[in-house]
């Protein structure tokens, strides 16, 4: 079977690494990159000895059998309609958009074409994760605490609410993500904002974020988030249930019951392997294990806007019902 041939639109630090990722793979050919910059596409394609083309529309020209939209929260939207127009199967970054509505159109247009689509939420791939899952074995669970405790990443964008919608959208949805996959779905959120920015430029993002979570299984969270530090402090979930702690972060799982506790141990890039190994193999008809389409990749980023809606309001907030993936993704 021929290679896969996989265009890149943003050439920015996640595509970098998708870049490195995917010419790493058996059965794929990066086909081109393209870049509001032109100097970051070029970076990006001599060193993979690829095309740099000057829109999506020129890379859509190279031939491709899918596309990655690697481009910030506020960009997304024009790359991923011209994707889907092209009938191609799409990978995308989170968060996937600056707001529910442009993820909404984009499911919907997804959904007419019946499009094999992923979205960057790698945690799902880590081994830790479905050994967490084992070992809650479906016991009620009754406290979650999540935490992303950061600092201001290095790119222009992020400090900026309307550019990168703040840290619960752009970098606490991973921890959400979690939550929904491990302790279901969540019917209520409250959160309050220390609204003092950090110290980068023209920062407008909050400080610090505390929410509460009612999970529809009864189960009752906080989240926590702060970007004010200058180191990655802390990203992770913990877990109670009746006599069992479960902690998860990206690279450490730890349990600790009646009988004592144990401690394994992951590594983080192997599921930012396999996030992009399992994207080529279902485009390939190999198999499919994408474990997070856009339509479920959409109800992490509406409970993420709905905990940025509460801490910005003070109200209670529902997350916006949306679809049940069934119906609006391939099997
Ligand atoms: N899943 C993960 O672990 C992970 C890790 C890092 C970043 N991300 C996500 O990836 C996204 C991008 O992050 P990044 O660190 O690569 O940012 P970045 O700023 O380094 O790169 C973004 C690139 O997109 C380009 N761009 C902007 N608008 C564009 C458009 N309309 N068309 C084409 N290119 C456009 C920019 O010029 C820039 O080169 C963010 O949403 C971020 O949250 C995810």
């Amino acid at each position: 079977m021929a290679a896969t041939r996989v265009g890149l639109i943003g050439a920015g630090g996640v595509a970098q690494r998708h870049a490195r990722v995917l010419s790493g793979l058996p059965d794929v050919q990066l086909a081109g990159v393209t870049d509001v910059v032109p100097a970051a596409a070029e970076r990006l394609a001599s060193t993979y000895g690829v095309r740099a083309v000057p829109d999506v529309a020129a890379l859509l020209g190279e031939g491709l059998d899918a596309a990655y939209v690697c481009v910030p929260p506020f960009a997304h939207g024009p790359a991923e309609r011209a994707v889907v127009d092209a009938g191609l199967p799409l990978f995308v970054e989170k968060p996937i958009a600056i707001n529910l509505d442009i993820a909404r159109e984009i499911n919907a247009l997804i959904a007419e074409r019946d499009l094999l689509t992923a979205v960057g939420h790698h945690w799902r791939y880590l081994g830790i994760v479905d050994q967490a899952r084992k070992v809650l074995g479906g016991r009620p669970v009754r406290l979650v605490t999540g935490a992303w405790l950061d600092k201001v990443p290095p790119v222009s964008w992020w400090p900026r609410r309307d550019r990168s919608g703040g840290p619960i959208v752009e970098q606490a949805a991973h921890v959400l993500d979690l939550a929904r996959c491990l302790v279901g779905e969540v019917s209520s959120v409250t959160a309050v904002a220390n609204g003092t920015p950090p110290s980068a430029g023209d920062a407008d993002v909050d400080g610090a974020t505390a929410a509460t979570l009612r999970f529809a299984g009864g189960a009752v969270g906080i989240l926590a988030a702060t970007c004010v530090l200058g180191w990655k402090h802390r990203a992770g979930l913990e877990i109670f249930a009746d006599g069992l702690a479960v902690a998860i972060s990206e690279d450490r799982l730890e349990v600790r019951d009646g009988n004592g506790s144990w401690t394994v141990e992951s590594d983080p890039d192997s599921a930012r392997v396999a996030v992009d190994r399992a994207f080529i193999h279902a485009v390939r008809g190999e198999d499919n294990d994408v474990r997070v389409p856009y339509a479920e990749a959409l109800r992490t980023h509406a409970l993420a806007l709905a905990v940025a809606e509460a801490a910005a309001t003070g109200r209670t907030v529902t997350p916006a019902e949306e679809p049940a993936e069934e119906a609006v993704t391939r099997a």
